[in-house]
């Protein structure tokens, strides 16, 4: 792998770059409160990150349920179809099949991909497994990833990447698709100041360098948590602000040492928050509703934390006494 123009070139078709754009809330109305009349703004969204180089954009066949089915793929497929810029062909769909209990052989995986490249209008570039199963039905997962597999090799994607995976599993599947001539070229894991396990416990920074494979930080910010915005009364709706409520007197040190940093360096929470990410190694995906958010989330890039301001981060991050609460599909 060689670093290009702030550029990750994983193969001859697939390049990365160094933050991506999350779209779990494009199309999810629980969580994250979607409805049609944002679709203006998110095209905004769109078009700003992939003309500032923020071109992989992570999305997933269960981003949108119900009448909303695939609705982030849906208007990812026309927001790269409408966009014209000069990093047109660079664009990155990344999406995840869900591991749904009713996709049980390996042909089900190839359906879902080609059901996610229809509504993308395109072929899939990066496919992902979204979750292993292996926590609850391990008998399933074996037929999922050949089908993955299958659509490499078929030259229906141009990379496949896991999500959730543990360092046990992982390499069982490197392996596995190895015998198969199938590279993994990304892991997606929960990781952020507050989720800091991934790293730390599963030492999968280590194993994703040793194997060639990029790790892709998603829920950077923790869901909005990590902007500072929450808190004094002020709570999202609904379940995050349940989570947020409980989080939030465990997670002072971070705060305090974020508000430090963000004064000194005339910088946002957010933008220290996701460039310790980067300083770790990682590709974060922060998601955002708006251009406010997308533009301050690019202030993340062209910059670098200092070795110290990281390590000040490190220890503010060790004294949190309510973590984030990890995946319950993260194998170990
Ligand atoms: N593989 C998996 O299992 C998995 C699981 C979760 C997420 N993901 C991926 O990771 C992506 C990112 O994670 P996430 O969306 O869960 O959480 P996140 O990136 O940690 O937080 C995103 C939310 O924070 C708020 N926000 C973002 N930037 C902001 C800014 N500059 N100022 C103020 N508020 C800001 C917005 O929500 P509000 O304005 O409502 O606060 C936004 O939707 C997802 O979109 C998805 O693609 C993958």
């Amino acid at each position: 792998m060689q670093a290009r123009e702030n550029k990750i070139q994983v193969s001859e078709k697939l390049s990365l770059p160094t933050m991506g754009c999350g779209t779990w809330a494009w199309g999810n109305k629980l969580l994250w409160d979607y409805d049609e009349s944002k679709d203006q703004q998110l095209q905004e969204v769109f078009n700003f990150c992939v003309d500032h180089g923020v071109t992989l954009f992570d999305t997933g066949d269960s981003y949108g349920t119900g009448k909303l089915k695939g609705r982030s793929e849906t208007l990812l497929g026309q927001f790269s179809q409408q966009y014209q810029g000069k990093e047109k062909d660079n664009i990155c769909i990344a999406t995840k099949l869900a591991a749904y209990p009713w996709r049980l052989t390996r042909q089900s995986i190839v359906a879902a991909c080609r059901a996610s490249a229809h509504r993308l209008g395109k072929p899939v570039d990066l496919v992902q497994m979204h979750w292993p199963t292996a926590n609850y039905a391990p008998w399933q997962e074996n037929a999922l990833l050949e089908g993955l597999a299958d659509l490499y090799e078929q030259g229906e994607v141009k990379g496949v990447g896991l999500s959730n995976y543990g360092p046990k599993r992982l390499k069982e599947v490197y392996q596995k698709f190895a015998q198969r001539g199938v590279p993994i070229y990304t892991l997606q894991v929960q990781y952020s100041l507050l989720s800091t396990y991934p790293i730390k416990e599963l030492g999968l920074k280590a194993l994703c360098d040793e194997l060639g494979i990029r790790l892709i930080a998603y829920s950077p910010l923790t869901l909005g948590l990590l902007t500072g915005k929450y808190g004094n009364g002020v709570f999202p709706k609904g379940i995050r602000g349940l989570l947020f409520r409980y989080l939030l007197p465990g997670i002072q040190p971070v705060l305090k040492t974020l508000e430090t940093i963000a004064n000194t360096r005339n910088k946002t929470f957010s933008q220290i928050a996701l460039n310790w990410c980067i300083c770790k190694g990682t590709i974060p995906i922060p998601g955002a509703k708006n251009m406010k958010q997308a533009q301050q989330n690019i202030g993340a890039l062209g910059w670098r934390l200092s070795d110290s301001e990281v390590a000040e981060l490190d220890q503010a991050s060790n004294k949190v006494t309510r973590p984030m609460v990890q995946n319950i599909f993260q194998t170990r």
